[in-house]
């Protein structure tokens, strides 16, 4: 039996998204065996519901969860972001999020995000809402636990890529007790592991640096609601918003992992056949190497990465059709030598130098994925440049 994955589609442009990706990792010869879950917008508006109790309990069985995106203009905001999105990433425990970022120059980062804490758990309330008087707080939460094992995986991580190096990322000269915890977390586990390098960045200089020179970046360990914006940020810088994957991971494997692209539903591009897929197909990619399929996560990132580099950008299911005749199994269309057009560059070559493998090397290192495969980068003296 293949490994059993559960697919929501959810709003937007995430059902053709994801039916690309699942269309790739048949084509890399990994059977999966599928259920698909009716939730986002549409359930909501017909049900009520954002995630019944009883479509959670289902999915805690499964080995992994692929997303396409969540939420509507149709349905207040927070509704289906809290009600679904994250309250899978809490129930399920799903505490890093994994951003790897690849792009022109050899550049490679990947964004270790704290994922079920900080300002996300909603902490806080309103009084008096609607009036002249209006108190509104929302907190950040950060335990010691949960900071630990954030900063812990990071560390791995860095550890098992060629720069072994560590940036912390906070606001700690403004948010002094969170930043503090974090800090002194981070300074903490470091002495185990005298092989990484390890820095701190405030947020705010991190946006500048992430610009102007994203390569003195290897692994970044931040706060759920920094990591939200500058992984938004890097992927504008990288390889683009279309090009960036992620991986909502419980490493303690006590239940599915969830995978999916970081741009949203894009509600502009419903139906136009235009949206680029290739964000899901890499966030797949992430997810097989997660369940220990590393070889054909490594074969579909870097047809992703072929895809991206030839040509100008394609259709949604003729990106998909590319991706996958790379990987030899795509029964229509044209081969692999005729199914991109040999134009121009991309704009933005993400990964173009054959560096895609990264993306899903980073999502299955605690699985014992190829870490080893990954490409450095060599000669940029980081170490002595700090
Ligand atoms: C993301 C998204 C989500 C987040 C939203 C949809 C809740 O922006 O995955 O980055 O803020 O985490
Ligand atoms: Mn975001």
């Amino acid at each position: 039996m293949g490994h059993r994955v559960g697919v929501i589609g959810g709003d937007g442009i995430g059902p053709e998204v994801v039916a690309e990706a699942l269309k790739v990792v048949a084509a890399a010869g990994v059977d999966l065996d599928t259920t698909t879950y009716d939730l986002g917008a549409a359930r909501y508006l017909r049900t009520g519901e954002a995630l019944p109790d009883a479509v959670l309990e289902e999915l805690r069985g499964l080995d992994a969860i692929l997303l396409g995106a969540v939420g509507s203009s149709e349905v207040p905001p927070g509704v289906l972001e809290r009600g679904l999105l994250l309250r899978l990433r809490f129930e399920l425990d799903l505490y890093v999020n994994l951003r790897p970022f690849t792009g022109p120059d050899d550049l490679d980062l990947a964004v270790v995000r704290e994922n079920t804490e900080g300002p996300y758990v909603g902490e806080g309330g309103v009084l008096r809402r609607g009036t002249p008087h209006e108190v509104a707080t929302q907190g950040s939460v950060n335990t010691r636990m949960g900071v630990e094992r954030c900063v812990r995986y990071a560390f791995d991580l860095a550890r098992s890529r060629p720069d072994h190096h560590l940036t912390l990322v906070h606001k700690t000269n403004v948010l002094t007790y969170a930043g503090d915890l974090w800090r002194r977390t981070v300074e903490e586990l470091a002495p185990g592991y005298p092989e990484v390098t390890a820095d701190y960045h405030h947020v705010d200089a991190a946006c500048i640096h992430l610009v102007e020179s994203p390569e003195r970046y290897d692994v970044i360990v931040t706060d759920n609601l920094f990591g939200d914006i500058l992984t938004d940020l890097a992927g504008a810088v990288t390889g683009g918003i279309g090009m960036a994957a992620s991986a909502n991971l419980n490493p303690a494997r006590t239940g599915p992992s969830l995978f999916e692209p970081v741009h949203g539903s894009a509600p502009d591009l419903v139906g136009t056949g235009s949206a680029n897929p290739l964000a899901a197909i890499l966030s797949a990619a992430m997810m097989l190497g997660f369940l220990g399929e590393g070889e054909a996560a490594t074969a579909v990132a870097e047809a992703c990465t072929e895809v991206a580099a030839e040509g100008p950008v394609l259709a949604t299911a003729a990106t998909g059709d590319a991706v996958a005749a790379r990987l030899g199994a795509a029964p229509e269309g044209p081969g692999p030598d005729g199914a991109t057009p040999a134009g121009p560059s991309r704009p933005r070559p993400a990964g173009a130098e054959g560096k895609g493998s990264a993306k899903a090397v980073g999502a299955g290192q605690t699985g014992g994925g190829p870490a080893g495969g990954r490409r450095g980068r060599r000669g940029k003296g980081r170490r002595g440049g700090r």
